[in-house]
C-alpha cells in the first residue's frame, strides 16, 4: 500500500483550521499530525513513498455535487458529459464525489432505471460516484420498489412537481410516495416549481410572440417556487417525511424553507452557484453577435436564474452563512448550444434545461471566502462536510480524519483560476480552459482567485498542478446510507 504525506498545509474542516501533516496509507487517511511529526521515532517524510509539500495552501476534504446528472435523457437530447467526461471535469475542479440521478419513468421498473445507470457509469468514472434515484412515474410499482433501494446503498428519491407529461408527479402521487419515504427512511428530494401553472403561462408567452429564452425566467416565476415548495414542507409535515428541495432559486422559496426549519421540521435546501451570480437580466436576457437574443439559452435551467433587482442573490448568500440553506451542489446538467439548445430557437419551451458547472463550484464558491459572504469553514461545510452528512457518506466522506477515505484537495489561495473557453484579441480560441464537453461555459471570462493544485481520489492522485494523471475506473460506486443530518 502507497504512503504520502501531505506537509506544511493548513487542514480546513467544517469546524476550524489548523496547521497540521495528513498521513494517507494506501486509500484511507491514517493520521493528522501536528507539524514535522515523527510516527514511533520515524522520520516521516522520508518513510513513505511521496511527499506533497502543501506549505501555504489548504488541505480540504475532496468536494462532493450531490446534484449531477451525466448524460441525461431530457429534452428531446442527451446532457452532453457522459460519466467519463463529466467526472474527469470534476476531478479537475476539486470535487471526488458526485451524486448523480439515476432515471426512473412511467412504465419503467425502478430496479431497470437504476441497472441502466450503473451500467453507464461503471468502469467510466474517474472519481466516486453515487447515486440518488428520480422516480419519474409515481405507481404502485415504483412506490413497491423504494424500500428496496436502502439496500443498493441509495438513500434518497426525486420526484418534480414541474414537468408535466415527463417527470411530473401530482401531490397526490407526492402524498403516497413521502408515506413510503417516512416508513422507511428514504430521503424525499423535491423539484419545487408549480409545473402546471407554468405550462399555461409559458403557452401565452409562446402566443404573443416572446419566444427568446429570457421569457423562460418570466413563465417560471418565483411565485410558483414558493408555492411548491410550501405545499412540498406542508406534505413533508403531514407524512413526517424528511424533505430536501433542490436548486433553490428564490429568497421566498428561501423564506419558506426557513419557517418550516423554525417550526421544528426535518426540512433542508440546496442552491446552486449559478443562483448566487447570475441574473435573469445579464445572462438569460443576453444577446451576442453569435447568437442574437438566443445567447440566452446558455443559461436557461430550471428553476430560472432570478431577476437581479429583487435580492435573490443577496437573500441566498445570508442564507448560506445562517443555514437556511445547507449546502450547495451544481445541477450539473450541460447541453452544447450546437444541435442541442438550437432545439429551442424560436421557442424557449424547447431550449433543453440545464447548465454545466460540475468543474466550477470549488473555485466559484470559494469566492464567497474572498469577498468575505462565507467563512473557510462553512465554505468546506456547504461543499463537502453537510453533503456527506446529508446523504449518508460522512466519516468515509466530508472530513479529513483517521479512517476516512483519503480524498483531498491541495487548495492554493495565492494561485488563480480563468473559466471560459478562452479567446486571443483577434478572437481565435486560446483552448479550453474548461474540461467539460461543451461547446461554451456559463461561466465564461470568470476569474477565480484561488487554485486546484492538486486532487486526490481514495489514496491516488488524479490531479497533479492542474494535469489530470487518474484514469477511467478510478471511481467506484459509493453505497450511501440514510441522512446523517437529520434533527
Ligand atoms: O435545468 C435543470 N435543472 N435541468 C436538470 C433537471 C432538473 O430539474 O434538475
Ligand atoms: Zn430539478
Ligand atoms: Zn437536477
Ligand atoms: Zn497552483
Amino acid at each position: 500500500m502507497a504512503t504520502t504525506l501531505l506537509t506544511g498545509g493548513t487542514v480546513v474542516s467544517a469546524t476550524g483550521r489548523t496547521a497540521a501533516d495528513v498521513l494517507l496509507d494506501g486509500e484511507s487517511i491514517a493520521a493528522v499530525l501536528a507539524p514535522g511529526s515523527t510516527l514511533l521515532g520515524h522520520d516521516l517524510a522520508a518513510s513513505v513513498d511521496t511527499v506533497i509539500d502543501a506549505t501555504g495552501k489548504y488541505v480540504i476534504p475532496g468536494g462532493i455535487d450531490a446534484h449531477t446528472h451525466m448524460q441525461l435523457p431530457f429534452g428531446g437530447t442527451s446532457a452532453s458529459d457522459t460519466f467519463e467526461t463529466g467526472t474527469r471535469a470534476a476531478a479537475w475542479g476539486g470535487t471526488t464525489t458526485i451524486v448523480d440521478f439515476a432515471v426512473q419513468r412511467t412504465g419503467e421498473r425502478v430496479q431497470d432505471g437504476l441497472a441502466h445507470w450503473h451500467e453507464l457509469a461503471a468502469g467510466n468514472c474517474a472519481i466516486d460516484y453515487g447515486f440518488h434515484q428520480i422516480v419519474g412515474g409515481v405507481d404502485a410499482d415504483s412506490l413497491a420498489a423504494l424500500p428496496g433501494l436502502i439496500d443498493e446503498g441509495i438513500s434518497s428519491f426525486k420526484m418534480f412537481m414541474a414537468y408535466p407529461g415527463v417527470f411530473y408527479a401530482d401531490d397526490a402521487q407526492i402524498l403516497r410516495a413521502m408515506q413510503v419515504a417516512a416508513d422507511t427512511g428514504l430521503l424525499t428530494m423535491m423539484h419545487a416549481e408549480n409545473g402546471p401553472v407554468i405550462d399555461v403561462l409559458a403557452e401565452q408567452l409562446i402566443e404573443k410572440g416572446k419566444t427568446s429564452p429570457y421569457f423562460h425566467g418570466v413563465a417560471r416565476a418565483w411565485q410558483m417556487e414558493e408555492e411548491a415548495t410550501h405545499r412540498a414542507i406542508m406534505l413533508s409535515h403531514l407524512t413526517g417525511a424528511p424533505l430536501y428541495v433542490v436548486h433553490v432559486s428564490a429568497k421566498q422559496a428561501v423564506e419558506q424553507l426557513a419557517w418550516a426549519r423554525d417550526n421544528g421540521q426535518n426540512v433542508f435546501g440546496e442552491t446552486c452557484p449559478q443562483y448566487l451570480y447570475l441574473s435573469l437580466e445579464d445572462q438569460l436576457g443576453a444577446s451576442s453577435e453569435e447568437w442574437g437574443d438566443f445567447e440566452g439559452a446558455k443559461w436557461v435551467c430550471s428553476t430560472p436564474l432570478r431577476s437581479k433587482h429583487e435580492g435573490h442573490q443577496h437573500h441566498m448568500w445570508q442564507a448560506l452563512r445562517t443555514n437556511d440553506i445547507q449546502m450547495v451542489s451544481t445541477d450539473h446538467c450541460p447541453f452544447c448550444m450546437k444541435d442541442q439548445k438550437t432545439l429551442g430557437q424560436g421557442d424557449f419551451r424547447a431550449i433543453p434545461n440545464g447548465i454545466g458547472s460540475v468543474e466550477h463550484r470549488m473555485d466559484l464558491m470559494y469566492q464567497g471566502v474572498v469577498t468575505g459572504q462565507i467563512t473557510l469553514e462553512r465554505w468546506v461545510e456547504l461543499t463537502s462536510t453537510t453533503p456527506a452528512r446529508m446523504f449518508g457518506m460522512y466519516g468515509k466522506k466530508g472530513v479529513i480524519a483517521p479512517g476516512a477515505d483519503a480524498d483531498i484537495v491541495v487548495y492554493d489561495p495565492a494561485g488563480h483560476t480563468s473559466i471560459g473557453l478562452g479567446t486571443r484579441p483577434d478572437g481565435s480560441p486560446t483552448g479550453r480552459s474548461h474540461h467539460m464537453n461543451m461547446d461554451h461555459s456559463a461561466w465564461e471570462g470568470y476569474e477565480i482567485d484561488g487554485h486546484v493544485d492538486t486532487v486526490i481520489s481514495r489514496g491516488k492522485v488524479v490531479v497533479d498542478d492542474g494535469a489530470y494523471v487518474g484514469a477511467p475506473g478510478d471511481g467506484r460506486f459509493v453505497k450511501r446510507g440514510l441522512s446523517q443530518y437529520l434533527i
